[in-house]
């Protein structure tokens, strides 16, 4: 079977997705699962810049690596490339809903569907906030990454 590939997908691609992406690849890792892992957004405004440094250097306190990374926007394409497309909140979901060609045939979501226990169903944008909005971020992307973990070794055994 093919390695799954998710995508991950936020406003501006520069705070919780990159951060999504750099916590599942250390995820994926650890468990010793092979994947595809990438992440955009479904806004232009940051095309070509690097993860905001607030969500690097809280990103990094924890271990996570974001080198590499360069925010790009959601293209059609992505629906044909990756298996998982999950956002970060409501409003982006509603947004790739609009961009997705009717035979997609991937899973599209919100990422906090693989945290049922989280106390939130929405990754909340940190962009115009403080220190405490990018922990939160942190918080609830480990907590889903566990979960879509949890959900592969169940449907793509290797
Ligand atoms: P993100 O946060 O969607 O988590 O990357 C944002 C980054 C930039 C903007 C909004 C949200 N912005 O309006 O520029």
């Amino acid at each position: 079977m093919n390695p799954p590939a998710i995508l991950f997908v936020c406003l501006g691609n520069i705070c919780r997705s990159p951060t999504a992406e750099a916590v599942f690849r250390r995820y994926s890792q650890q468990a010793g699962l092979s994947c595809i892992i990438d992440s955009a957004g479904t806004g232009a405004w940051h095309i070509g810049e690097p993860p905001d440094i607030r969500s690097v250097d809280y990103g990094t306190q924890r271990g996570y690596d974001f080198s590499g990374q360069a925010a790009r926007k959601v293209i059609k394409s992505d629906f044909s490339r990756f298996d998982y497309i999950l956002a970060m909140d409501s409003r982006n979901l509603s947004d790739l809903r609009d961009l997705c060609p009717p035979g997609y045939s991937g899973h599209l979501s919100r990422f906090l569907d693989f945290a049922p226990k989280a106390a939130a169903q929405d990754v909340p944008d940190p962009y115009y906030g403080g220190a405490d909005g990018f922990q939160t971020v942190i918080g609830l992307i480990e907590m889903a990454s566990s979960g879509l973990i949890h959900h592969l070794q169940r449907s793509h055994p290797d």
